[in-house]
């Protein structure tokens, strides 16, 4: 037995981190990370946190914004109460340290700077410059290394959930995760009375994405293998604009950009957008993104342009610093050059189903940011409401725990992980060929646009797959790489199931076989029961 705590909050992005401050000082709490502690898609995150801070703007409008882009998919209860949290969130932050951008008024006074983005349709994009999540990830991270009552496992990659399956006993119950130790050599047992999964999205289930490496839903994988619903998993966002470039791995151009007027593009020059939306280039990204796709498709292109030559240079230094610099390295200069951009796998908008709280179906776990399905983003999330949801969620279920912790049972002894039977494995090839294969074909077969006869080749692909890496699994000792492909075949399994589930095209999930949204029926998500 490694450690018991009150609580183990599995990943550090917004939202791990967000409930770790929010819990009282008196909770012992293991804060567990895959790699350096801040590495997660919260620290890329570009454009900001959409929040109603101006009198001119409403509550309501955010809400109406919300559920269109979500195209009626939508909990209108789930997205009125997060829009509601969302400005003591940003207040939190603000006392917390986060050093937003300001913008100085008429009268001498400053406040906030409000960006604007894509399916908004007011400016209430609170952000630090272009790198938001930089800004909140390292802020936050400072303070919670501070703290007295929290434990940091850094390098740890939790592999499964400690069950009743391994404990025994009627009661269902979560007790804590076995995990693989810093040094990759052992898998020890951490139970606590309350398990947070927080371990972000799993975009990395397909080739080209704006995601870190670890965005590989090992959460989604690991709450559904211990019985919890699983919904919505086929609606996986596209961002229009990732940089298009040979040595530029996942680099996002951020949607802010669109917000300042810049333009797509054809090769020829020519704009688009307004062929496909009257909103333009500020339509909601599944339009912008599969625009982009449409246009690359029809004309052979390798990449469309994001023009925004209509602005000064200094106004891109000082809006855009990390972008501008970004594209400087690979020889493109925004003021003169339109930006070569193409879309890749952005956010994942299902995942584990969850309450207001953060309860999934699993008594003491909960599951907040990326991995959960709340029910706020329906069948397209709108720009920057996912940092809001991992900082809304991160409070409810710190504030959950703190009201019923006492009610939990006492933290129980799990058995130690069995590797009795097991050898070293000699064929790592054999992970990372399985590993781009899934990426390929998930890709190629369950992307942008979608058919039948591709979401059933790809079944049979992931059926196979999934045999092999159970054979391996059990065979050889366990590494972080075959943690992930293992747990990426798991969330392809339920993309792939979700998508043939969806006979209709609506919002992200758009199918050649069934083009047009279904009318006749009121739309439910799809909701997959282990
Ligand atoms: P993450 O920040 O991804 O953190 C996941 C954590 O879980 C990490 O600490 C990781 O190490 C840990 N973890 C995962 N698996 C395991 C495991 N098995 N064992 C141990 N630890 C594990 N959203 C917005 O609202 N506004 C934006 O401007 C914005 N810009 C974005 C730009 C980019 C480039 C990207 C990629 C995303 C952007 N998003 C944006 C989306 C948003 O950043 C993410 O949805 C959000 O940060 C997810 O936060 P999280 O806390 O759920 O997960
Ligand atoms: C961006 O800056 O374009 C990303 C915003 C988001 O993903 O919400």
């Amino acid at each position: 037995m490694r450690s018991t705590h009150d609580v183990l909050i599995i990943g550090s992005g917004a939202a791990g981190l967000t409930l770790a401050l929010r819990l009282p000082d008196h909770l012992r709490v293991a804060v567990l990370s895959k790699g350096p502690l801040s590495e997660g898609s919260s620290l890329y995150a570009q454009g900001g946190i959409s929040a109603v801070l101006e009198e001119e703007d409403s509550l309501d409008s955010h809400v109406a914004d919300t559920l269109d882009a979500g195209a009626d998919l939508c909990d209108p209860k789930t997205a009125e109460f997060v829009i509601r949290e969302a400005a003591g969130c940003i207040h939190w932050l603000l006392g917390m340290g986060v050093p937003f951008s300001t913008a100085d008024n008429e009268d001498g006074s400053t406040s906030l700077h409000l960006h604007q983005e894509g399916g908004h349709s007011h400016r209430r994009i609170v952000h630090a410059a272009d790198a938001t999540g930089r800004a909140v990830e390292t802020t936050l991270e400072g303070l919670v290394r501070k703290k007295a009552n929290i434990e940091i496992f850094e390098h740890h990659v939790a592999v499964d959930l400690i069950t009743n399956r391994h404990i025994g006993g009627e009661t269902q119950q979560c007790h804590g995760a076995y995990v693989l130790d810093e040094d990759h050599e052992r898998v020890v047992a951490m139970a606590a009375r309350a398990v947070v999964l927080a371990t972000g999205g799993a975009s990395k289930v397909y080739l080209y994405t704006s995601n870190p490496d670890g965005a590989t839903g090992d959460g989604v994988a690991m709450a559904w293998r211990a019985g919890c619903r699983v919904a919505n998993m086929e609606f996986n966002q596209f961002h229009p604009t990732c940089l298009y470039h040979p040595r530029a791995k996942s680099f996002l151009i951020s949607e802010a950009l669109r917000g300042e007027g810049g333009k797509l593009l054809r090769p020829d020059g020519s704009r688009f957008m307004h062929d496909f939306d009257d909103r333009g280039e500020l339509a909601p990204r599944d339009i912008v993104a599969r625009a982009i796709d449409h246009e690359m498709k029809r004309l052979g292109a390798e990449c469309m342009y994001l023009d925004m030559r209509h602005r000064e240079r200094a106004f891109l230094e000082k809006h855009f610093p990390t972008i501008y610099a970004r594209c400087q390295e690979f020889g493109i200069d925004m003021a003169i050059d339109p930006i070569p951009v193409v879309p890749a796998a952005h956010y994942t908008c299902g995942g584990v189903v969850v309450d207001r709280r953060g309860c999934t179906d699993l008594p003491g776990l909960y599951t907040i940011g990326e991995a959960s399905y709340t029910g706020l983003h329906g069948a397209n999330r709108l720009a920057s409401n996912s940092l809001l949801e991992c900082l809304v969620y991160g409070t409810s279920a710190a504030d959950d725990i703190a009201a019923s912790i006492d009610g939990l049972p006492a933290a129980a002894e799990p058995p130690p992980w069995d590797e009795s039977r097991v050898t070293d494995s000699d064929e790592q090839v054999v992970v990372s060929h399985n590993w781009h294969e899934l990426r390929q074909f998930m890709w190629d077969y369950v992307g942008i646009v979608r058919t039948n006869k591709r979401l059933e080749r790809a079944s049979h692909r992931v059926d196979l797959l999934q045999s092999e890496i159970r054979e391996y699994y059990s065979n050889f000792r366990i590494s972080a790489d075959l943690i992930e492909l293992r747990n990426l075949a798991t969330v392809a399994e339920l993309i792939i199931k979700c998508a043939r589930h969806r006979r209709e095209s609506r919002g992200l999930h758009y199918t050649l076989d069934y083009p047009e949204l279904d009318t006749r029926l009121s739309p439910t998500p799809t909701v997959l029961q282990p």
